[in-house]
Parts: C-alpha cells; structure tokens; sequence
C-alpha cells in the first residue's frame, strides 16, 4: 500500500470517532485533508457536525467540500480535534507543524475534549526529534529570537541547524503573520524540557511539541490500522 492509501485509510478509520452534532476541530496536512474528503463524503449523506478548521488552507477546502464550519470565537470549547502528525512516540507526544499551522493546531487541540491523532506508520518514533522542529515566531527580533533558542537548547545539551524556513527567496509566513524557525535537533531526550524553555523565550510565539494533547492515534500500516492510546 502506498503513502497515499495509507493516509485514506486512517482517514477512513477516523470517521468511526465522529458523531452527530459533534463540535469537530479539523486539522492540516495532506492526512488531514484525506479526513476532509472523507468526512464531506458523511456530511452529504447528513452526518451533522460543526467543524473548526485549523488553517486557512483546511477552512478552504472544507468549504469547497460543503463542511459547515464554525470559528472558535463561535465554538470556544470542541468535542474532538482531528489533526495529522510529523512524528509520534509511544507517549502520544507529538512534533507538528510541518505544514507550518501548528499554532492553530495546537489552540484547538487544547479547546478540544479529546484529540485523535491520525498517520501512516512511518510516523512512529522511538524518540522524537529526528524531524525538525517547528518554533513559530515573532518577525520582531527574529535573529536575538533564533539566537535565545540555540543558547536555550545548547543548555539541555541539544544542537544541531536552527534555520528560518524559506519559499524561494522569501521567508514562509504563518496563518498568524508570525515565521517559522526549524531546528533539527536529531534528537530531544527531554521534551518537556525543551517546551519550557522554549516558551521562557519571549519571540517564540509557540512551538510543535504537542505534550499531553493526543488522546489517541491511529497508524495505517501494512497491516492495517493500529490505535495507541485510549
Ligand atoms: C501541519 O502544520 C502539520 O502539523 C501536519 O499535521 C503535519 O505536518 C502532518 O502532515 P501530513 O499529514 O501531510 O504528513
């Protein structure tokens, strides 16, 4: 089975959690936008559910599909947030924000009573930081701000390329005006660490270590879909 296949299988698999009337967060990523494509399928069968997409990118192609959706100014409190992942590890902690959304993701993960996490299986980790980290920051002061992280993780003994992500010649801008920092850690033995120290920094407006959100995760694999967690 290809990555493709994978990812709508889990994203089939997902539309077991949903349920009518759920206040549904909805996530960002080409596994999140299988989700999508899936769940416009239920929702044009009459499923009803409310959806609170988590980029700009999800709401438009929610709305091309005919997901009714909700801001969270309207909806301050989700059922269930559905949302891809760059790595997982046995912990349900995650790195997100390879698509550059994860200030978003995260804000309406935490509104969520419960976030499930979908994935191929490649995206199991032993420890997490093989892939880099996305740190969201202020354009203010981005070099004193790039400099603050590498002091900062230089003491939990973490190093490694700690470079603005680019489009072409022009740095990438989040849904939120801000720009992303990717640092290639290789590996962080000690997360929740690193997420304090990260967040004592005052330009990191917030990063992609999602600790103590994942309520569960489904992998598709070869073998087919595996779920860790409750
Ligand atoms: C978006 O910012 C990310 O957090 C995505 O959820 C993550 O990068 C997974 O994306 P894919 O499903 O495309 O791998």
């Amino acid at each position: 089975m290809d990555a493709a296949a994978m990812k709508d299988e889990v994203a089939r698999a997902a539309l077991a959690h949903v349920e009518s009337g759920m206040r549904l967060g909805i996530g960002t990523g080409s596994t999140a936008e299988a989700f999508i494509r899936a769940l416009a399928g239920r929702v044009s069968e009459g499923l009803r559910i409310v959806g609170v997409p988590t980029s700009e990118r999800s709401a438009k192609l929610c709305g091309e599909l005919g997901i009714p959706l909700a801001t969270l100014e309207d909806l301050p409190e989700l059922d269930l947030t559905i949302d891809g992942a760059d790595e997982v590890d046995a912990r349900l902690r995650l790195i997100k924000g390879g698509g550059g959304a994860l200030l978003r993701e995260k804000i309406v993960a935490a509104a969520s009573a419960r976030m499930l996490v979908i994935a191929d299986a490649s995206k199991k980790v032993e420890h997490l930081g093989a892939f880099p980290l996305p740190i969201e920051v202020n354009g203010f002061g981005v070099l004193a701000t790039t400099l603050a992280i590498e002091k900062a993780s230089a003491m939990l003994g973490l190093s490694g390329s700690i470079r603005l992500r680019m489009v072409g010649d022009k740095p990438f801008i989040t849904d939120g005006g801000h720009l992303i920092i990717d640092a290639s850690f290789g590996l962080i033995p000690d997360p929740e660490a690193l997420s304090a120290a990260l967040h004592a920094i005052p330009g990191v407006v917030e990063h992609g270590l999602f600790l103590g959100l994942a309520s569960s995760v489904l992998l598709a694999g070869p073998e087919g879909v595996e779920r860790l967690g409750a």
